[in-house]
């Protein structure tokens, strides 16, 4: 069904730009939705009119705002199918999956709901008599959200949502490619009642996004900058923030590691690296890039994994299928690229590599057994189905493996020894550890975000991203009638350090 979408700037649907069609990876000849790309200017025109909304929606009580984020999260679960259906459609994510994404739409609202009721700032005692001292956290203004398509409406919700109930204004940017899942979940947060400009969506180009960013950084109309996608975007994100003496909450790419020491379940583990690898045919920025697996084990894990490969399903995204298609041509195009990393020291399993027979942009799942830390297919992330596998014989050795591409979202190792967990969990450079389970599939309360080139640092989800849309605001006051000054006017109890027992 082709839908006719548009960008919507305080309220106001607008119909500039230049045209994009959205259309369905599982039947590339099929329409999802046309939308209008924006400008440079638009994007700066949303940001302005934001920054407008944004003081009224501020001086709403948090509880009233946190009562929005209870309607939206009602209004997603009543939708649930109807959105999930669209995003299927779209990115072919597995309708199974795609009814997971909602559900921590939901699980988002229903955590932020009653962060509105809390939103706690401390009284703190003074140094002086008659004096107090308060912390308050006050919104950062307008929020520029930009976000990538491979979850594209429950990734934007841990930003949305957030940032809304604390009183923000919001643009998000989503991807084009998810232009339709992304303009129903606007409408979903339009029908809870926010007022106009508090939410505005902006469809854009990478170039006209990033033109807009700085204009409206320039002009100090945008406080914060959330963004979802590759490292190499978040760097030059990064950087355009820095020269704006702001700091974005970036959430990039990993080359996460599944570490399988020799005591593991090894049937849990070839479970658990099947969902990692190729669950949502690997493009999550939490999927599993290397199999880091003890020598002992590592013949018959690899049999066990090609097994579980070969019995996967792999098709319509609508069936019950392990996955669909990639989420868009430039990722099919993208991910052939990888495929050229494969080198002869490497064994390809199960075979063959590359897209499948038919329409759609369906791809083999690849094994690539025997990587060395020196290859591209180790160092770099590869979002799409392919899975690397290496061997260590220490666990220090395979702690050094695990952080070696400098990445450190999210890592997982199988065990049944505690202090190999404990110590795995201590050595990994990742923000997210997994014992025995997925290294995607991360619980929506929990701090989520990575270091090195998988984020600057910020956390996102939880009472953790409070501080991504909130500044600490410290207060003083003196009732004592007279000037009294800080480090310099305080009483001092004299002790006596000579004493000894
Ligand atoms: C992403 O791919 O950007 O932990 C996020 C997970 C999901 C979120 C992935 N809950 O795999």
């Amino acid at each position: 069904m082709t839908r006719q979408i548009t960008s919507v700037i305080g309220g106001e649907n607008d119909h500039t730009g230049s045209p994009y069609t959205s259309t369905n990876p599982a039947r590339p000849s099929e329409v999802v939705a046309t939308v209008p790309l924006a400008d440079a200017a638009t994007f700066a025109r949303a940001c302005r009119t934001a920054a407008a909304a944004q003081k009224e929606w501020a001086r709403v009580p948090a509880p009233v705002r946190g009562r929005v984020i209870a309607s939206i999260g009602r209004l997603v679960e009543a939708n649930t199918e109807a959105l999930a259906r669209l995003v299927t459609e779209e990115i072919g994510k597995p309708y199974a999956e795609a009814l997971g994404e909602v559900r921590e739409i939901v699980d988002t609202c229903d955590f932020f709901l009653g962060e509105g009721r809390r939103l706690y700032g401390q009284t703190v005692p003074s140094e002086m008599p008659d004096k107090n001292l308060f912390t308050f956290r006050v919104p950062v203004g307008v929020a520029a959200v930009i976000t990538a398509g491979n979850f594209p409406v429950a990734v934007p919700s841990w930003y949305l949502v957030p940032a809304l109930l604390c009183g923000n204004a919001v643009v998000w940017k989503p991807a084009e490619y998810a232009a339709a899942s992304a303009h129903a979940l606007y409408r979903l947060f339009a029908a809870a009642g926010l007022p106009d400009g508090v939410l505005n969506v902006v469809f854009a180009d990478g170039a006209q996004t990033y033109e807009g960013l700085d204009l409206a950084l320039s002009e100090s109309t945008v406080h914060k900058v959330g963004f979802t996608g590759s490292s190499a975007v978040g760097r030059s994100v990064g950087e355009l923030c820095g020269r704006h003496l702001q700091s974005p909450c970036l959430e990039l790419g990993g080359k996460n590691p599944m570490v399988v020491m020799p005591d593991a379940e090894l049937d849990l583990a070839v479970e658990g690296a099947l969902f990692s690898g190729f669950g949502t045919a690997g493009q999550r920025c939490t999927s599993l890039g290397t199999v880091i697996v003890h020598r002992d084990v590592h013949d018959a894990f690899v049999r066990g994994f090609v097994q579980a490969v070969q019995a996967a399903k792999i098709g319509d995204p609508n069936g019950d299928v392990l996955y669909g298609p990639l989420l868009d041509h430039k990722f099919a195009e993208r991910y052939e690229e990888y495929l050229t990393w494969i080198r002869p020291h490497h064994t390809v399993l199960p075979g063959p590599t590359g897209p499948m027979d038919g329409e759609g942009l369906y791809y083999h799942p690849v094994i690539v057994d025997g990587v060395r830390p020196d290859d591209r297919l180790f160092l770099e992330e590869t979002f799409g189905p392919i899975v690397g596998v290496t061997t260590f014989d220490t666990l220090d050795e395979a702690i050094e493996l695990a952080n070696r591409p400098g990445y450190g979202l999210s890592s997982s190792i199988y065990t049944t020894d505690p202090q190999a967990a404990f110590r795995f969990r201590a050595g990994v450079s990742a923000g997210m550890v997994s014992v025995n389970n997925s290294t995607s599939g991360a619980e929506a309360h929990l701090p989520f975000g990575g270091n090195g080139k998988s984020g600057n640092g910020s956390r996102q989800s939880g009472v953790w991203v409070l501080d991504q849309f909130t500044r600490w605001q410290a207060m003083n006051w003196d009732y004592s009638g007279r000037l009294q000054k800080a480090q310099m006017d305080v009483a001092d109890i004299t002790p006596d350090l000579a004493f000894r027992l």
